[in-house]
């Protein structure tokens, strides 16, 4: 991608200059980075500290992809019950957190309140995602709750935002999903884990660290074991 924006640059078509193509790589390093492998590592813990969602999770790998065969993207629709691992991880752990920042475009009545026009809205992605008039057990990982379920996580559900919605949504949203599939679905068809020193309480390794995204606390540290 560099190399074609340094080109279009040499041409001088005025497009796009040097400044611009740093902001903008700039911007996508900061923007891809943490909020993916926050996102894996979230994932990678709860499938630990959950064994019978990993055990599924490696049973459908299995059938589908076959032992010893890499996992590849074009696999990905082929293999619900890991989608629905990442949904759960996005409901419990949204990286970007949790406040979205929105201004009214006019005044709006909700639920008896009214929000005047250009005051500054800040929604909860985070308490939307554990909110229990929404979900059940709400605390719990359950990836089942999202098999056979329309609900994803492109802006068309509400209840559901990990990258947010309408016309500031992430740009990133198509390039994330497949990474995160694709690094998640090979780390567990790959190998079996062990947690370095086994899992103590559920409180340490579940703590958030807030931050630009919302981190673990304490890194996951677990031990692979070729299949
Ligand atoms: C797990 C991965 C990711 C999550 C959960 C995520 C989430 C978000 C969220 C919630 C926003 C704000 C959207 C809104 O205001 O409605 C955002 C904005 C943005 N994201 Fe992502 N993101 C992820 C990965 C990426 C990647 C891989 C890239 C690019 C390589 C990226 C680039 C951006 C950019 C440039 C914006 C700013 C868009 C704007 O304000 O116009 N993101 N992201």
């Amino acid at each position: 991608m560099l190399d074609t924006l340094l080109h279009i640059n040499e041409e001088s078509t005025g497009e796009i200059d040097k400044t611009q193509i740093e902001r903008l790589f700039v911007d996508l390093l900061l923007a891809g980075n943490d909020t993916t492998s926050a996102t894996l590592e979230w994932a990678m813990t709860e499938l630990l500290y959950n064994p019978e969602v990993l055990s599924k999770a490696k049973a459908e790998l299995k059938q589908i992809i076959g032992k010893g065969n890499a996992v590849v993207e074009s696999d990905i629709d082929r293999l619900p019950y890991l989608q629905a691992i990442v949904k759960e991880t996005f409901r419990l752990h949204p990286p970007v957190p949790p406040l979205l920042p929105r201004k009214a475009g006019a005044d709006v009545e909700i639920q008896g309140f009214t929000v005047p026009k250009g005051a500054q809205v800040l929604v909860n992605i985070w308490a939307i995602g554990r909110d229990d008039s929404i979900w059940e057990n709400p605390n719990s990982f359950k990836p089942d709750r999202f098999m056979g379920s329309e609900i994803d996580v492109k802006g068309r559900n509400f209840e559901l935002i990990p990258f947010g919605a309408g016309r500031r949504m992430c740009p990133g949203l198509p390039l994330a999903l497949r990474m995160l599939h694709l690094m998640l679905g090979s780390l567990i068809h790959t190998f079996d884990w062990k947690v370095e020193g086994g899992f103590k309480t559920r409180e340490i390794y579940f703590e958030e660290k807030f931050g630009l995204t919302l981190q673990k606390a304490k890194p996951l540290r677990a031990i692979p074991i070729m299949v």
